[in-house]
């Protein structure tokens, strides 16, 4: 059976590349993606380059816009914060919310985690609900314990409607930004895992449309067989994504012949 879930591959920038460098990257990328149909693609630079790229790619379907953060609050004295309704204004239509670089080195707890993606939901972006374990904790073998209690700190009370806007991704913390990939079995049992959590508190038919995405040191090499993966929707990409052609590898992998 066809599955119901287009892939999604996005190139989450982080703290790297200025305003300058965005022109001759979309230049690039946008020539290595041109033949590419069928998956959706979205850019998350930081916030000083998104205007940048924003008005180069406007509200273009074909590479959409994200933001790596965002306020919980709607607007006023939050000195230094950027609020989901400035994100709408330049076309933005996906936030990660609950990077583990945010939960670990800006102290976001899974309430804060939780309040920003209701602030995203209430502007109409679409949260990427980033969520996943340390090595440590795989370790101790609570890898399922830890997702769970981030799933729920952010998900629980959502309605139906709300639930539906949110894309979930699978970052094992000891996979980002370290070389290690986990295993595509090592992901997809994350991934199923995540599914059957959708599945008891929304639905099979919700959980069967959420994407599922996977980051963690994705690159050109390991994308194609990770994103094979029955429950795999798609990849969330860091350091990959700053090389304009290495990141249309990426993209190119999605694509599923059927
Ligand atoms: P790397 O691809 O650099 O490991 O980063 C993954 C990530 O954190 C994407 O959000």
């Amino acid at each position: 059976m066809a599955l119901p879930r287009k892939k999604l591959v996005a190139g989450n920038w982080k703290m790297n590349m200025t305003s300058s460098e965005v022109t001759p990257y979309l230049e690039t990328f946008r020539r290595e993606i041109d033949e590419i149909d069928g998956v959706d693609i979205a850019l998350i630079p930081p916030f000083t380059a998104l205007t940048k790229a924003s008005e180069i790619l406007g509200g273009t379907q074909k590479i959409r816009l994200g933001a790596q953060n965002l306020s919980p609050e709607a607007k006023g004295a939050f000195t230094g914060e950027i609020s989901a309704a400035m994100l709408r204004d330049l076309f933005v239509r996906y936030v990660l919310v609950g990077h583990s670089e945010r939960r670990r080195l800006f102290g976001e707890t899974d309430e804060i985690v939780r309040r920003k993606l209701v602030a995203a939901l209430a502007s109409e972006l679409r949260p990427i609900l980033c969520i996943g374990e340390t090595l440590e904790e795989r370790q101790a073998g609570q890898e399922k314990v830890v997702l769970e209690t981030q799933l729920q700190g952010a998900l629980a009370g959502l309605s139906k409607e709300d639930l539906a806007e949110v894309i979930v991704a699978y970052e094992p913390v000891w996979a980002i930004g370290t070389g290690l990939t986990a295993t595509p079995a090592q992901a997809q049992e994350a991934h199923l895992f995540i599914r059957e959590f959708l599945t008891k508190l929304a639905g099979a038919e919700l959980a069967g449309k959420t994407r599922i995405l996977y980051g963690g040191s994705v690159t050109a090499d390991t994308a194609a067989e990770l994103m094979s993966q029955p429950d795999i929707d798609g990849a969330l990409v860091g350091g990959a994504s700053l090389d304009p052609r290495g990141f249309a590898k990426i993209v190119a992998a999605a694509v599923t012949e059927e």
